[in-house]
């Protein structure tokens, strides 16, 4: 019903392959990537050898290898990455931290990417990147249609389920920001290689369409549906509701309701079809100004044949008990509280349908890991069917990535009840605002022009706002924060794409006879530097961010770099330099671009043509 034409083809695209075997429900670590060239990042590279030298130095302590690893330096006085390791293994190897960090860098050959390797402190190993690999690095990034940026995800399917908004209620901060969130994350494990599947789990099944189905045979306002379709139908149950807890007839009415619902009664299912045909047109629309798109659209309705054989194979394996006429699964052993899986009215949950998702999957697509995106109120529920599907046998990793409500200060935008916003009424005004930016910056734009930029920066203000705060943070909302045009927003981001970019038709106007930009990009003023090193951190920067769940580590990466590249135009001459490094600032400064808006456009965010 609620699917699209998609699923079909990737029912055809995807065969079960057997799935992997990963862990349940652990926290974000570090990433396990490929590691050693072709394909691995810089960081990867400098661990792979800090690790070999430590087992030349130490030999029979391989198994301590895996604690050294590089890292960007916390202050760049004393070089461009660092090894503390040594602070950690003194204790395992019974020797000073000093003592280790000379014996390591007694052994370490000389590495092409580096300048100088330094001991510094009580044991830290400094490393400072040599500018002439830095402008071959950087050559060889410009002729990268992936900026450098290895398929750690080759061969690996996952699949995320997010937004999945409840039909004929409208979608509440929580689902926006797992839309958002949830896509970042899509995005970027694609562009990592990974094959991903998209899944709106929409709640479009439940007791709920026994009341709703009463509530629409008895007080339909056909104006209000047709005006607000979800807030007509969300009224109709609100009504009906609060007649059924006062009038026990009204109830019997409404489970009447839902069981001929439940067994295939035409009328009710016409009705049901209805209440889900008009949630998903505003969804939809929602999703299209967004810019998001689904591959499979499977609402709990899609397994609920399935939900007996789940319950039968729970009971086969020994996992239900009853209790009060329940079924339930006991947890006592993990110290969860026990999980309901059908209720003593004979209805399923919540949770026994997640289950039957999980088994579905498995077997359509045997992903490595399932993803869920959801806000934080559902931990306990994910950490209780998580462990009733590992007691089950099921190995694909099951990850709930969960995030913090985010405020949203009185007056900021219309709000319904605390969380309930309507985001189109916020993206119109994020338009309109962005719109009073571009008017006062005074271009020759026309106004269709524009609206065009108002939009793109609108949206991605909003998108912004969202994904560079630490998801698990409380945050809140801000015009002024989400437009800031000299802070970490997007609209500073854009413009400072733009602006790079926009180096280039001064260029060509300064010198319309050029031979081009074919030549070595030049690495030597401090602020060129900081550009280049930057730069070259992308492929760690988004990696991390991809294999973490964080987009806000690529915003804060994207930040700096933004930031750095700022510094670089203020300082160093351009058009005045002499020839050779004037088209090596060029050229720089067109990957600085190029950067920022792959990395924007991976959080869903797009750079307009000019601002
Ligand atoms: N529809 C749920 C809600 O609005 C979110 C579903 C999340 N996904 C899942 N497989 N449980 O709260």
């Amino acid at each position: 019903m609620v699917e699209n034409a998609r699923d079909l083809q990737l029912g055809l695209r995807f065969r079960a392959n057997g799935s992997n075997n990963a862990e349940i429900m652990t926290e974000p670590q570090k990433p396990d990537l490929p590691s050693g060239p072709p394909g691995a990042t810089l960081e990867q590279q400098l661990t792979q050898w800090l690790q070999a030298a430590f087992v030349q130095a130490y030999p029979g302590q391989e198994a301590l290898a895996d604690q050294l690893f590089a890292s960007v330096a916390t202050d760049e006085q004393f070089g461009h990455y660092q090894c503390n390791a040594a602070m950690g293994l003194a204790r395992h190897l019974r020797q000073s931290p000093r003592a280790i960090a000379d014996a390591l860098s007694a052994v370490l050959p000389p590495h092409p990417a580096l300048a100088s390797v330094e001991v510094a402190g009580p044991g830290f190993i400094n490393l400072t990147l040599s500018d002439d690999w830095m402008s071959e690095a950087l050559a060889a990034m410009d002729d990268d249609a992936r900026l450098l940026v290895p398929e750690a995800g080759k061969g690996r399917t996952i699949l995320f389920d997010y937004s999945s908004p409840n039909i004929a209620k409208p979608m509440h901060i929580g689902h926006i920001r797992s839309t958002v969130i949830g896509n970042a994350l899509d995005r970027l494990h694609r562009f990592l290689g990974f094959t991903v599947i998209s899944d709106n789990h929409l709640g479009d099944w439940g007791t709920q369409f026994g009341i709703l189905i009463l509530g629409y045979r008895n007080f339909l306002d056909e104006a209000q549906l047709a005006r607000d379709p979800i807030g007509a139908l969300e009224a109709l149950y609100v009504k009906s509701n609060e007649r059924k807890n006062e009038d026990p007839e009204w109830q019997a009415q409404a489970r009447q309701e839902l069981v001929k619902l439940q067994q295939g009664d035409p009328d009710s299912r016409a009705l049901w079809e209805t209440f889900v045909a008009l949630s998903m047109k505003e969804f939809n629309r929602i999703y299209d100004r967004l810019d998001i798109r689904f591959d499979l659209c499977r609402g709990e309705s899609y397994y609920h044949d399935q939900l007996p054989a789940v319950l039968d194979r729970l009971r086969a394996q020994g996992l239900v008990e009853e209790s009060d006429g329940a079924q339930v699964v006991r947890l006592d052993e993990e110290k969860l509280p026990l999980c309901i899986v059908r209720k003593s009215d004979g209805a399923f949950n919540y949770a026994t349908t997640d289950i039957a998702t999980v088994l579905a999957r498995v077997e359509a697509f045997a992903p490595e890991a399932i993803v869920y995106v959801t806000d934080e109120r559902q931990q306990l529920h994910f950490k209780q069917f998580f462990t009733i599907c590992r007691k089950l046998g099921i190995q694909t990793e099951l990850r709930h990535v969960w995030f913090g409500l985010m405020r949203l200060p009185e007056g900021t935008f219309s709000t319904r009840d605390g969380n309930v916003i309507k985001l189109e009424r916020l993206l119109d005004e994020a338009e309109e605002r962005a719109l009073q930016l571009i008017q006062s910056a005074d271009t020759s734009l026309s106004d269709e022009e524009k609206r065009a930029i108002a939009r793109t920066v609108g949206l991605g203000a909003v998108k912004y706002a969202d994904l560079s705060q630490n998801p698990q943070s409380l945050v809140t909302f801000t015009w002024e924060k989400a437009l800031a045009l000299d802070g970490n927003s997007a609209p500073y981001l854009q413009y400072a794409c733009v602006r790079a970019r926009g180096v280039l038709r001064k260029y060509q106007e300064s010198y319309p006879d050029s031979s081009g930009l074919d030549v070595p990009m030049h690495v030597g003023e401090p602020a060129e530097r900081d550009v280049a090193v930057r730069l070259l951190r992308f492929p760690d920067a988004l990696t991390r961010a991809t294999l973490q769940y964080r987009p806000n580590l690529l915003a804060d990466y994207l930040f700096d770099l933004a930031q750095a590249y700022s510094r670089f135009y203020q300082t160093v001459p351009f058009l005045q330099a002499p020839e050779g490094i004037r088209e090596s600032r060029i050229r720089l400064s067109l990957l600085v671009a190029r950067t920022l808006e792959q990395g924007l456009n991976l959080l869903g965010i797009q750079v307009p043509e000019r601002m």
